[in-house]
């Protein structure tokens, strides 16, 4: 598909992601080329701009492309740039890394980031990969019953790593090379967020849903969600409707986090990744419920 004159989009999977070339992000970005990018997203949920090797302003201006930038809770930006998280981890460090679950970033929020851009600056000799699942390409394959229960339906959404009462046991922790917030009893109160989002450009459906956040379905206690959310999030992570994306230096990623899930690959213990984080926003999760009706779906291109 041709995005823009030089711009092209090369489909990587069936169902999620794009790879996009014939653009220079270090320049600055025209109009044309700002709403294909837009488009793209919103059509792939995740693309990738490899060869970019952009400097910190430039991926500020690359993510006010998409939308505003914000500053996220719970995790302490750089220094001096509060819209940047350096996502780094040391040769030495041991146990968990960020984001090593699957998890839409920050859905806790009552509106939560629209999308994310990754900027890969310094990687491991091998893994350190990132993986992405379309929530939307879930939604289309989901049986009837569990499309049923879900349309109209609320989830609840806590920021369990950052709190006390969900906190993940110290050893699944992230490590040390972010500083994040642990044992917040603020990150513990509920959000409500709809379990089936549609987008309002494309008029697809989604599921919006992730482990690492929601405790419940509303209307059901823990127990009763368990093994819904259990069954369901099996669903969304079987490999065709997933990316693996494995990193080179100046690779840009963006993706849509209300449309998809991610998870970071934690197999490169004794070597370092730095990767540089931006968020942008947009619409909240309420102003997307999709309608409590069976509409006709709308096919994945
Ligand atoms: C994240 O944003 O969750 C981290 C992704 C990664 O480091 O690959």
């Amino acid at each position: 598909m041709t995005a823009t004159n030089t711009t092209t989009a090369r489909k990587l999977t069936g169902n999620i992601g794009a790879e996009i070339t014939g653009i220079d992000l270090r320049s600055s970005i025209s109009e044309i080329d700002a709403a294909d990018l837009r488009d793209c997203l919103a059509k792939h949920q995740v693309i990738f701009l490899p060869d970019q090797h952009l400097d910190l302003e430039q991926q500020k201006a690359l993510t006010s492309v998409f939308g505003p930038a914000l500053q996220l809770p719970y995790v302490t930006p750089m220094d001096a740039e509060p819209e940047i998280i350096r996502v780094y981890r040391g040769a030495e460090e041991k146990g968990g890394v960020f984001g090593g679950d699957w998890h839409s970033d920050f859905s806790f929020l009552e509106v939560p980031p629209s999308g994310s851009v990754l900027n890969a600056h310094t990687l491991p000799p091998y893994g350190g990969d990132t993986l992405w699942a379309s929530q939307a390409a879930a939604w289309d394959a989901l049986p009837d019953a569990l499309q049923d229960l879900l349309l109209g339906r609320d989830a609840i959404h806590v920021g369990k790593p950052y709190g006390v009462k969900w906190a993940p046991p110290v050893k699944e922790q992230s490590g040390a090379g972010i500083k994040m917030s642990r044992g917040d009893p603020t990150a513990d109160e509920e959000m409500k967020h709809p379990a089936v989002l549609q987008n309002p450009v494309t008029g697809r459906r989604m599921l919006y849903l992730n482990p690492t956040y929601v405790t419940r379905l509303d209307g059901l206690s823990e127990a009763e969600s368990a093994p819904l959310l259990d069954q369901i999030q099996r669903h969304v992570t079987r490999p065709e409707f997933c990316i693996r994306h494995p990193w080179k230096p100046g690779t840009i990623a963006v993706w849509d986090n209300l449309a998809t899930q991610h998870y970071a690959v934690n197999d490169y213990q004794g070597h370092e990744r730095l990767m540089y984080r931006t968020t942008f926003s947009g619409l909240s999760p309420r102003d997307m419920a999709a309608l409590p009706d069976k509409a006709p779906r709308v096919a994945a291109e």
